[in-house]
């Protein structure tokens, strides 16, 4: 990380609005507040994930794997958060150690751990330029632009329809300047983020797909600005993108700001999701709370601002520790910043509520939508293709689907455009790679219940495949 930091600082949080925060109050001025929130509302959650919820919004924490086995940790995670966001489990060094060679192990845990307890998944981080694996490392140019398309594809596609949003690019603009971060993956070309999210699309049309970064909390920083014209330009020329994280780490050398709202309303109008995506907040006691009271306040106050995750439960679990920046302290106890988020989360009539015209989307996890292809009559099987095409290269995913009869063993043929070949292929072996090519399922795929399907996929130089391919059972 290159961000200016003041580490510990324990007692500022910089700039700050002069609201009060309910557990900052005398006692009786906390007596009669409490009287007035339950007044208010009568079904106000008791945990912050439940909180969330009636006010159509999550509540996350970012999740370590190795702490799952650390009953303190799970018992919090499990009572008061609804959405996870693997720390590093999901990170490029982390998925392909090796090129080519993915482990899951420890995401998967996170995943699994969530799903067993009605939690969501925030996918985090696809393209980045930190924690990369040191083959990724020494990588440039065109074999780098296809190895961060093989491995968005391939994750992503391991995890579709399991992730509720995707940072697929994290952290690509410089802290000053108003200009990209000069990086490995930068240097492949200015289109290497719209490249990312067309990918990511591809394998997983069902994420939210977002930008995140830090210090893009301040409206008038250049940095903000920078994000928004590239969010901006996206949405104008369909790029693929859903939604924006704000990291959202403050301290006194980056404080929270007083336009912090102004940012997500901004950010929000141009037709995306905001997520505040690894929420601390350096500090303690009153101060502190205060700050994490009027974050939430900001976020409620957007009817696109879908959900807050805390970057850790406990201060102990923190990336920043000494900083005490989270709403647990080190044995788990709810620290005031944690009453004050609660307070906030329970709030009625105090925060502007988000407007009915349009809500939050709901918290159905996505779903992979059915496929569009009628059963075949003839061959007993059809296939079609979904593409993802740049300036010489592209990802295609084949959607192979059964008729009335289940098949046991498959191929596809398509026809490579001249000059077009094949780099890498996944669940499928092809016979060839260029011109007429022949994928055949491998050990795992080729039984395929009657109506249903499966998927392989393939990248390439040059240009696409177009058309209809033939498949033939068998
Ligand atoms: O797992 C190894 C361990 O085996 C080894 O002994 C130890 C020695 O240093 O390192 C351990 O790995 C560390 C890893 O966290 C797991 O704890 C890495 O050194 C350390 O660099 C890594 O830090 C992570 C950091 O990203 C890396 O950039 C933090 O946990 C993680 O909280 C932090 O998260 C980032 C977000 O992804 C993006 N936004 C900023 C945020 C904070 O930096």
């Amino acid at each position: 990380m290159d961000k200016v930091l003041a580490r510990g600082s324990g007692s500022t949080t910089g700039r700050r609005r002069s609201r009060v925060a309910l557990v900052s109050a005398a006692a009786g001025v906390a007596l009669v507040a409490a009287s007035v929130t339950l007044a208010t509302s009568a079904s106000a959650g008791t945990t912050l994930g439940a909180s969330a919820a009636e006010k159509g919004r999550y509540f996350g924490t970012a999740v370590a794997a190795y702490k799952l086995s650390d009953a303190t940790y799970v018992g919090i995670l499990n009572r008061e958060f609804n959405m996870v966001t693997p720390e590093n489990e999901m990170k490029w060094d982390a998925t392909e150690p090796s090129q080519n060679q993915f482990n899951y192990t420890n995401a998967d845990r996170i995943v699994s751990h969530a799903q067993a307890n009605g939690m969501r998944v925030r996918g985090h981080a696809l393209a980045w330029h930190s924690q990369q694996p040191g083959w990724a490392q020494n990588l440039s140019g065109t074999a780098l632009r296809q190895a961060m398309v093989n491995h968005i594809t391939r994750v992503a596609t391991h995890y579709k329809g399991k992730i509720y949003a995707w940072d697929v690019v994290n952290e690509a603009f410089a802290d000053s300047g108003g200009v990209r971060r000069d990086s490995n993956l930068q240097r492949t070309g200015d289109d290497w983020i719209e490249v990312a999210f067309r990918t990511a699309r591809a394998a997983d049309p069902g994420a939210k797909l977002c930008y995140n970064d830090y210090n893009t909390d301040n409206w008038t920083w250049a940095k903000t600005q920078a994000v928004y014209n590239m969010v901006r330009d996206f949405k104008a020329r369909g790029v693929p993108i859903d939604c924006v994280g704000l990291q959202s780490h403050f301290n006194s050398g980056s404080p929270y700001p007083g336009n912090y709202r102004t940012t997500l309303e901004n950010f929000a109008a141009l037709g995306v999701d905001v997520q505040i995506t690894e929420l601390d907040i350096e500090g303690s006691g009153t101060t502190q709370a205060t700050t994490y009271g009027n974050v939430v306040k900001d976020c409620l106050a957007v009817s696109r601002c879908t959900g807050i995750t805390v970057w850790g439960i406990r201060d102990s679990d923190s990336w920043r520790a000494s900083g005490t920046p989270l709403l647990f302290d080190g044995n788990g106890n709810k620290k005031p910043a944690y009453t004050a988020v609660l307070d906030a989360l329970n709030a009625g009539g105090t925060t502007p509520p988000p407007p009915t015209t349009t809500p939050p989307p709901t918290s159905a996890p996505p779903t992979t939508p059915p496929p569009t292809t009628p059963p075949p009559s003839g061959n007993g099987c059809t296939a079609s293709l979904v593409t993802n095409q740049w300036q010489g290269g592209f990802v295609t995913t084949v959607r192979v689907t059964a008729g009335a009869t289940a098949l046991n063993g498959w191929a596809v043929a398509l026809t490579l455009p001249a000059g077009a070949s094949l780099v890498n292929t996944w669940n499928a072996q092809p016979s060839a790679t260029s011109g007429a090519v022949t994928f055949r399922n491998v050990s795992y795929n080729g039984q395929v219940g009657a109506g249903t399907t499966t998927e392989f996929g393939f990248q390439g130089n040059g240009t696409a495949p177009g058309g209809t391919p033939t498949c033939t059972a068998g």
